[in-house]
């Protein structure tokens, strides 16, 4: 595993990490305890997680127990202090007007029940889930302040920002002399790349570490769906997650992975496998977070991430995704 600076700070994050949202979701303790073992093993060492991850996901309950934290937390027993341990705050986790976004009521409790289910005194990266219209950002990042001064949490960073947003916060954080976001989480992969435009640029020029989510899209660029047939049991798919029936109705998803097959297949590699190297081969990429239900999946998609694509590959990606309108 090779590591990489985040954006302007010190901190050195594994290029791949190890996302947790199925960890009560759509896998049990014991088969999330294969996947992150399998994880650590590789040496992904940050984890991410979020306060609303876990069951209530996909079956529309608004009250979230936070399942994901919650295992982790006992997962993580005696091997915490090697760990980057990022979480995220700002979703509702209940149906109470104080259940979601970022004001200062919310924050602390969030990161209280957070720290709780994480059997951890400290979040080394705290993360907006997304950006809350309703909360003046400077309240927002005076709590975020505070609560790196109090030692609750060592770096904070954003989710699902625009460009303008976090330019936005950067401005004010200035202004107010508060600690900036230092990292963003958008989704980027070879099938989600709207970030190109507009955030890739600002983060480049503000040397902010992007930690981007989904790099096989949601398993889509694995290879695993096929157009008019129903998806396999035991996948995502057939567990009726709405972000990924999104992600395959809005975008010309199969013809890109037809596309891609036969340059994975020139090299010898899965399609996981070459669509977590087309990620990692861009250098504003901090980190990729790679997605598991099985440790075989991690043990297969890591198997070649140190590798990166050539320029002639990322060419014909570019012209094919130019004339399937995925990019401009
Ligand atoms: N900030 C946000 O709003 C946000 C949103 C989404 C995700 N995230 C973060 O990003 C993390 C990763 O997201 P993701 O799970 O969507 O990422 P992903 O890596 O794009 O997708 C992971 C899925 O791909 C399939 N897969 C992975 N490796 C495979 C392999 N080698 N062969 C076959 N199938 C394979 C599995 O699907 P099956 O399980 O169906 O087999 C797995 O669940 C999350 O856990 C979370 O931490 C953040």
């Amino acid at each position: 595993m090779k590591y990489r600076k985040l954006g302007r700070t010190g901190l050195k994050v594994s290029e791949v990490s190890l996302g947790t949202m199925a960890f009560g979701r759509w896998i049990d303790e014991q088969a999330s305890a294969a996947v992150l073992d399998q994880a650590l093993e590789a040496g992904i060492n940050l984890i991410d997680t979020a306060d609303v991850y876990g069951s209530g996901m996909d079956l529309g309950d608004p009250n979230r127990t936070g399942e994901s934290e919650a295992i982790l937390g006992r997962l993580l027993k005696g091997r915490r202090n090697d760990i980057v341990l990022a979480t995220k705050v700002q979703a509702p986790v209940g149906t109470g007007v104080n259940d979601s976004g970022l004001s200062r009521y919310h924050i602390y409790r969030a990161l209280e029940n957070s720290l709780r289910r994480l059997q951890t005194d400290h979040i080394d990266l705290y993360q907006v889930h997304g950006f809350d219209a309703a909360t003046p950002i400077e309240e927002t990042l005076g709590v975020l302040d505070e609560l790196v001064k109090q030692g609750k949490v060592r770096y904070i960073g954003c989710s699902n920002y625009a460009a303008w947003q976090l330019a936005k916060a950067h401005g004010i954080s200035a202004l107010n002399r508060l600690g900036r976001f230092e990292s963003v989480q958008p989704e980027y992969s070879l099938i989600s790349r709207g970030i190109e435009q507009e955030l890739v640029p600002f983060a480049e020029s503000e040397k902010v570490g992007m930690i981007v989510y989904s790099p096989l899209g949601r398993g889509i660029l694995t290879g695993k769906y096929k157009q008019g047939e129903q998806p396999q049991e035991g996948t995502r798919l057939a567990a009726g997650e709405q972000r990924l029936k999104l992600l395959l109705q809005k975008n010309p998803a199969y013809e890109l992975v037809e596309a891609i097959r036969p340059l994975a297949e020139a090299r010898g590699w899965t399609l996981a496998q070459f669509s977590l190297a087309w990620v990692l081969s861009h250098s504003y990429v901090s980190s990729a977070i790679l997605g598991a239900s099985k440790p075989e999946q991690v043990r297969d998609s890591l198997r070649f991430a140190d590798q990166r694509l050539t320029i002639e590959e990322l060419n014909t990606i570019d012209q094919f995704s130019q004339n399937i309108s995925l990019i401009r």
